[in-house]
């Protein structure tokens, strides 16, 4: 088969050095907008070069087509292959919008040509080893797949990744797809439960968590992270419903940085003459998991917990005067507010209750009053925030009783036992922090 590849970027050396390790492939054509990167190609190395992809395709150099650009272009120049009879190795994801996957396997269909989505980890030693090991699904109690790395070490000299346009988002699209589809070749169809994404700049993610279901009702996690202060972690592990652990590591064997990349893409290329052999009966599993990367936005982007974003700068409230006794009958109300500002200077009381309140209106009755204490700068104190007192975690904040206000608020807080200055040793002046709570 004549091979060429568009897009001469960090990927496209180990596809390059799996087609000319096959015997079955010859390297006739390559392609890349920016000229500089052909450079490698003489003119008598037998290899035709192009900035252009569609004169590529018109050449009549090559039966099939490897893409390694950045993800927005994949569909276009995809729907272009096809279109001139040329099989396609596209890189992982298929496409950005899932519509684009569907119209490009129908183009596919029309032509007669293959679309083929190179997920690597699939091919994975140590992925098979874990897949053989494991063997029947339905033995699986549940499975967790980790695939975090610093977004910096792997990319060029392109910043597309950043650019939520050209990338599509970021850890969900760049390292869901491989992680989803290496899951997938352990426990089958995968459907989508949950997705919460964080660290969000620009609508580009850098952490993310995503729970789903395999069609045997298996559990499944997946973690995802671009923002590993360096190295690797991508690993599988399976539990047992015999309580048996398994786990692949996917780097395992493989020191060198990305070198596991070199059996993958040889296995890669292997895998894609094989299924343009099939013709017609092979399926490629590229647009399910483009579905599941497109349905973890539609949930993740709209929901408001985000994993790993601290929103508020961190303040101190010092204590200025103490108080020490305890009510079982109080009677304070929660206000119907969720977070209050808190101008600087100002002063509010802060109550511990075993209570729960959790609804306006919620009676708060077994209360230990903690003292009052003088906000350094102005903030926002929320539900949920975690109040410390000299390293000591007190509790988390409940909510507000405004039986005070103006002067004051109560600020509620949510503790184990009813608990007032004396038992927990507090000082006059000693600084309290209300820290947001971030998963
Ligand atoms: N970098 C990795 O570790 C890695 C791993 C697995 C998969 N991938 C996937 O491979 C693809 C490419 O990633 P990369 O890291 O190699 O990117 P890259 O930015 O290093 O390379 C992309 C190349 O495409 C060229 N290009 C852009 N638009 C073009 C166009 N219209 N016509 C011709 N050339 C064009 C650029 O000049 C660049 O040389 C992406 O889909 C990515 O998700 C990358």
């Amino acid at each position: 088969m004549r091979i060429g590849v568009i897009g001469l970027g960090v990927i496209a050396p180990y596809f390059l050095r799996a087609i000319e390790d096959d015997e079955h492939l010859t390297l006739t054509a390559v392609c890349d907008r920016n000229e500089a990167k052909l450079a490698d190609f003489s003119d008598d190395s037998g290899v035709a070069t192009y900035t252009d992809h569609r004169e590529l395709l018109a050449s009549g150099l090559v039966d099939a087509v490897v893409l390694t650009l950045p993800n927005a272009v994949h569909a276009e120049v995809a729907a272009d292959a096809l279109r001139a009879g040329v099989h396609v190795c596209c890189e992982k994801p298929m496409t950005v919008h899932l519509a684009d996957a569907h119209e490009l396997m129908a183009l596919a269909r029309q032509s007669g040509r293959t679309l083929f989505t190179a997920f690597h980890r699939r091919y994975n030693r140590n992925v098979a080893a874990l897949r053989l090991g494991v063997g029947d699904p339905t033995a699986i109690e549940r499975l967790v797949c980790r695939y975090s790395e610093r977004i910096e070490e792997h990319t060029g000299s392109e910043a597309w990744y950043l650019d939520q346009d050209l990338g599509g988002g970021g850890c969900v699209i760049d390292n869901g797809p491989n992680a989803l589809d290496a899951v997938r070749t352990i426990v089958g169809e995968l459907e989508l439960i949950d997705a919460t994404i964080g660290d969000v700049r620009r609508g580009v993610e850098f952490c993310a968590e995503l729970e789903l279901r395999s069609a045997s009702g298996v559990p499944v996690t997946v973690e995802l992270d671009w923002a590993l202060p360096s190295g690797e972690v991508k690993d599988i592990t399976v539990y047992g419903k015999d309580g048996s652990v398994r786990s692949a590591d996917m780097l395992a064997g493989f020191p060198g940085f990305k070198s596991s990349l070199d059996h993958e893409y040889a296995a890669i290329m292997a895998d894609f003459r094989h299924v343009v052999s099939l013709g017609d009966a092979y399926t490629d599993a590229g647009p399910d998991i483009v579905a599941l990367v497109e349905q973890a936005y539609a949930i993740a982007r709209r929901k408001e917990p985000r994993l790993r974003m601290p929103s508020k700068r961190p303040t101190v409230a010092r204590l200025v005067k103490l108080l020490f006794h305890r009510r079982d009958e109080r009677g304070m109300t929660m206000s119907p507010w969720l977070s209050r500002c808190v101008r600087q200077g100002e002063l509010h009381e802060l109550v511990t209750t075993t209570d729960q309140p959790s609804r306006p209106g919620d009676r708060v009755d077994a209360v230990g009053f903690l003292g009052f204490a003088e906000f350094a700068t102005a903030t926002v104190v929320q539900r949920g925030d975690v109040v410390v007192c000299n390293g000591q975690r007190i509790g988390t904040v409940a909510g507000f009783d405004e039986c005070h206000w103006p002067n004051h608020y109560n600020i509620l807080i949510d503790t184990e036992r009813v608990l007032t200055a004396e038992d927990l040793n507090l000082q006059v002046g000693d600084p309290l922090q209300f820290l947001e709570t971030v998963r």
